[in-house]
This record gives C-alpha cells, structure tokens and sequence, in this order.
C-alpha cells in the first residue's frame, strides 16, 4: 500500500464515525509494533513523529524504512509530522517523503498563527501533502510521560476564531483544545463537549484531539460522535512498553538480554495500540469491500470490486496447472478421437 494522506482517511473516518488513530513512531520496534497492531485489526493508522522526538530518532534514517514497511501493509497508512513548530522540521519532513504535516503555531498570536499555518498549507499542499494546525492551547509536553494538566479554559479553542482560523489558513484538520493534555493526567480530565459540538456545527473539517492516553472509553465515544476524526495517542505506549521492561527486569535481574527486552516493549506497544483501535472503532474499517478501498490498493479485493457499474464479474483466470491440465485433456480428447474415426 502507498502512503495516503490525511485528507481521504480522515474524511472516510468523519463520514462513518470513527477515528483514525496517531501513534507516535520513536524507533523501529514501535513502527514495527503499530503497524502489525494496525494490519491485525484491519484498520488505517497514522504514524506520527514529533518533532520532540527527533532527539531519539532520526527522521532520515528512519522514513525509507517506514515507507518500506507501509508499501507491505495492506492497510492504508498515513505518514505524519506531529508538532512541527519549526520551519526546519517541515522543510525535512517534507524532503523525506511525509504526506502530513501538523504545524503547531498554537503558541503564536492568533494573527500570526494565520499567518505562518495559511503560507505552510499552501507549500504543502502544492506537493499534495496535508496540514493539521491547532488552535488554543493543548496541556502537558507532548512526547513525555510528564503530568498532563489541562489549560485554563480561557485557552481552550474559540468557536468564533476557529471559522475565521480554518477559512483563512484552508487546513485540512483542526486540533482543538477542549481540556485534553499531553502525558499522564493528575485526576479525571473533564471534556467540554459542548464546546466540542459547537465546533464541530461551525467547521467542516476533521478534528484532531490530542491527549488522548487516559481519556475514558465514554470520553472517545462521545468526541467520534461529535467530529473527532483522529485521536493522537502516545504515552499509553510509552507506559505499556516501559512496564513490560520492569517486569522482564525483575523476573530476570541477571539477564542483559537488550533485544529481548526490545521484543518485550514492542509486545506492550501492539496490545496497547490494539486496544485503542477497538476503542476508537476503527477495528475492522479496513475489511475487504469497505469504502477505504476507493483511495487504497492494500489487498487484492478493491481491484474486483472498483470495476465499472454493470460491468460482468471478469472471468476467474486458471492458474498455469488448471491451463496445463486442460491442454492435456483437450490432446487425449483429440486422440481418442482420432482413434475413433
Ligand atoms: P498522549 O501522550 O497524552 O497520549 O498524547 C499524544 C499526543 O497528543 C501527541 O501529539
């Protein structure tokens, strides 16, 4: 499967009510990980890295294993930049081949926000790549395992400047603070789902919520069921591989087993992303027939199925040994015949 971008996953996400989930790619046991979680639960996924992860993996390195690894997936997979706040990390993801791009102006001006997200879009999508922006603010360090606090809610995203945001900069998806944040949250967060709904009324795009390790299961339903149409998610495997580790560590305190517990962590990271997949209902939108086969050559299937209208179903083709077993048959048919006569 070819990378896809935002644009066709996110609206086949809007359009049947689910999310698309975004985990965040720090080495290649978590590529590895995501994506046979993604393939077993036939679903589209989002490979992120964040630009505050760049200090542990490097994004040359790593994007033409990335793109080897999705072209075999028979899922449609997108490759995204998460937080990219500088011109620098746009301008090398852009040259590595992402299709997504999250430019985060969320701690500009709201002018300067438009600004600066608005000329990113029109780069990007001159190469066909899309843009999430963000505006508000989203709590926490995105790429940590810190406390995770909400903003005030005088941060939160303004229906009112999100119209004017989403017009002016023409982004393809919005993250929206609603009072999610990055890490590990102190206490239950509390969502402003009206704010939400509102949102959703006025624009007509895909949202992104971001902090998504921690929310409850309700939490998710309720955000898919109001726009909501990808949900980042990172520390919850962060935590998942890290405790797998511990527990290898006590069991086995005089092993120096390093792959081994490489193997452990990406056996944490692929439940975990598992079960958010089921969580976001995107478990099983990727079966054969379903309507991600407009936009996506994974399998097999779509190619039958994207025929023309009325066209007769193409004859099965006989494989090499049925056309040898034939031939045969038709020669001592002609044979017999021959010995008939
Ligand atoms: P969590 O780490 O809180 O799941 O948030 C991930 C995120 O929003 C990445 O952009």
């Amino acid at each position: 499967m070819a990378l896809v971008n935002l644009r066709d996953i996110l609206a086949d996400a809007r359009a049947n009510k689910y999310a698309v989930g975004s985990f965040n790619v720090v080495d290649l046991a978590s590529l590895e990980a995501i994506l046979e979680a993604a393939e077993f639960m036939q679903s589209p996924v989002i490979l992120s890295i964040a630009e505050v992860h760049f200090k542990y993996v490097n994004l040359e390195n790593i994007t033409p294993a990335i793109k080897e690894v999705a072209r075999r997936c028979s899922c449609p997979v997108a490759l995204h930049l998460d937080h990219g706040e500088s011109f620098e990390a746009i301008m090398r993801a852009l040259r590595a081949g992402f299709t997504s791009i999250m430019f985060d102006g969320s701690k500009l001006a709201f002018d300067e926000n438009i600004r600066q997200t608005a000329a990113i879009v029109k780069m990007c999508h001159a190469v066909g790549v899309t843009v999430e922006a963000e505006l508000g603010h989203i709590g926490g360090a995105e790429g940590g395992s810190g406390g995770a606090v909400p903003p005030p809610e005088e941060f939160y995203t303004k229906v009112d400047e999100a119209v004017r945001f989403v017009k002016e900069t023409k982004v393809d998806a919005l993250a929206v603070a609603i009072g999610t944040a990055h890490g590990l949250y102190k206490g239950k967060p509390q969502l402003d789902f009206e704010r939400l709904k509102a949102l959703n009324a006025a624009l007509n795009i895909p949202l992104v919520l971001h902090g998504g390790t921690g929310l409850s299961n309700d939490d998710f339903a309720r955000c898919i069921e109001n726009g909501v149409a990808k949900i980042n998610f990172y520390t919850g495997m962060s935590v998942a591989a890290t405790e797998r580790i511990k527990d290898k560590l006590k069991s086995s305190p005089e092993s120096y087993d390093y792959p081994g517990l490489l193997l452990e962590a990406k056996a944490g990271i692929c439940r975990t992303v598992s079960e958010q997949i089921d969580i976001f209902r995107s478990k099983g939108m990727c079966a054969p027939d379903s309507s991600l086969c407009s936009f996506c050559s994974g399998c097999v299937i779509p190619r039958k199925i994207h025929a023309p209208v009325g066209a007769p179903a193409p004859a099965a083709a006989a494989s090499d040994g049925e056309a040898l077993v034939k031939k045969i048959a038709d020669a001592v048919i002609d044979v017999l015949r021959q010995m008939k006569k």
